[in-house]
């Protein structure tokens, strides 16, 4: 292993690594360095811990030791703040749960190891899907490794509570969505829980974009920042749309997190949330099950699939024992049973092919069947809310837009306005 673009600390890691293992194959009698890794994530909710404990169970199986270093904050950018003093100290972790964007600009700067030797002998590019592959190579050599794919357009119900107004489906069309929620909320039942955290809102807003514009518009909008597309009438009545179903929401909804809002579905104290399959490692810790004490449907589009891949990026450390903790880890994720184990309690679907889906529910079976859809037709498009899709700066800058609209009046005309100006200041 070694650093992608620091030569110094690159050519020290790959002759420790050398050392370590020339070292261990001629004397066998002395100790091997106990393969260690500090892992830093943002996976703390109930099913989010219960993956996470997974994980660290089959790497300590595997005679390795690690150090837990969660940082509480749904969506991950208290994760991110702690990762850059982190590294500015020169201490990074030797793992980190990130998405390829910010894969992409820390391997830019050099902070992050190559991982090609684990990735060929494991043959990655076999089991990998290349869509995720490219995900994970800054320069042709792979620097992160996947371990899931989630998807973050989808409605979570209760149907108990939807039966409450004579509904026993999910709503197909955002048209349908507003007139089973004006139903709810006469009845007093709030119709839409969200937690107004700006990640949060703008999952809701790029779900709307899928939804009423369509999988091109989408990809033209939010991808490409095409500005026409951005300040097109489309566009508006996204905004307008967003409007009207920031009165479905209840008024304690500032700064709740999203574990909080799936609770409110899972004891019917609200009807639906807009929200991550992650949700579904919730009501499933919680002993719910899948069609009866919840329902799963993708929110409206045509075949769109908006996915969301966590991987783990290996900061570039020296010592013999983290490099080995890293490779480990990095060979372990990818792992079959693993990725079975966890990606049933995580509440996503396995990166890597060919894993038995025989264990898996309704809603896992639903998004695989989806996502090969929306790969047949230009649909299989990446979050911007969860930060898969853009740069930081621009994802920023659609995250702000769609937070200070939200929390404001402002039209949908001002808000088209701000987009496109929040958006070329960032491309600067
Ligand atoms: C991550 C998920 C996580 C969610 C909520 C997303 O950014 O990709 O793994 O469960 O945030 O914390």
């Amino acid at each position: 292993m070694y650093a992608l673009k620091s030569k110094p600390h690159s050519s020290y890691a790959k002759k420790a690594a050398f050392c370590a293992s020339a070292l261990l194959a001629l004397v066998p009698a002395i100790a091997q360095a106990e393969p260690t890794v500090e892992v830093l994530h943002y996976w703390t909710s109930g099913g989010e811990a219960k993956a996470a404990v997974a994980l660290k169970k089959d790497f300590e199986a595997h005679g390795g030791k690690w150090i837990d270093s969660p940082v509480a904050g749904g969506g991950g950018s208290a994760a991110m703040t702690v990762l850059r003093s982190r590294v500015l100290a020169g201490d990074a972790p030797t793992a980190v749960q990130l998405k390829s964007p910010a894969i992409m600009e820390w391997a830019e700067q050099g902070a992050l190891a190559n991982l090609d030797d684990v990735a060929k002998k494991e043959k990655w590019d076999e089991i990998l899907p290349k869509r995720l592959s490219t995900l994970m190579k800054y320069d042709g050599h792979y620097v992160a490794v996947p371990v899931n794919i989630h998807r973050t357009d989808m409605i979570w119900a209760n149907p108990e509570v939807l039966a409450k107004v004579g509904a026993s489906k999910v709503p197909s069309n955002w048209d349908d969505f507003n007139k089973l929620a004006e139903k709810l909320k006469a009845q007093g039942i709030v119709p839409l829980a969200l937690g107004g955290q700006p990640w949060q809102e703008t999952i809701l807003f790029e779900n709307v974009v899928l939804g009423i514009g369509g999988t091109e518009f989408y990809q033209k909008a939010l991808i490409d920042l095409d500005e026409d597309a951005l300040k097109s009438d489309t566009m508006k009545k996204v905004f307008d749309e967003m409007r009207i179903l920031r009165v479905f929401v209840d008024e304690d909804f500032a700064g709740r997190d999203w574990n909080l809002a799936t609770a409110m579905v899972m004891n019917g104290k609200a009807a639906m949330q807009v929200m991550g399959d992650w949700a579904k490692g919730e009501f499933l810790a919680a002993g719910k099950v899948p069609g009866k004490d919840f329902l799963c449907q993708a929110t409206p589009s045509n075949h769109g699939y908006l996915f969301n891949t966590d991987s783990f990026a290996m900061f570039s450390v020296e010592g013999a024992d983290k490099i080995e903790g890293q490779n480990l880890l990095a060979s372990l994720i990818l792992g079959q049973k693993f990725q079975e184990t966890f990606n049933l309690l995580k509440g996503s679907i396995p990166a890597r092919l060919g894993v038995p889906m025989d264990k898996f529910d309704m809603c896992a079976l639903q998004s695989e069947k989806d996502m090969q859809a929306s790969q047949a037709s230009d649909g299989f498009l990446p979050s911007v809310g969860v930060n898969m899709a853009l740069p930081g700066n621009l994802t920023g800058a659609i995250i702000d837009t769609v937070t200070s609209h939200f929390n404001s009046e402002m039209s949908s005309q001002e808000a088209v306005d701000k987009l496109v100006q929040a958006v070329n200041l960032a491309k600067e």
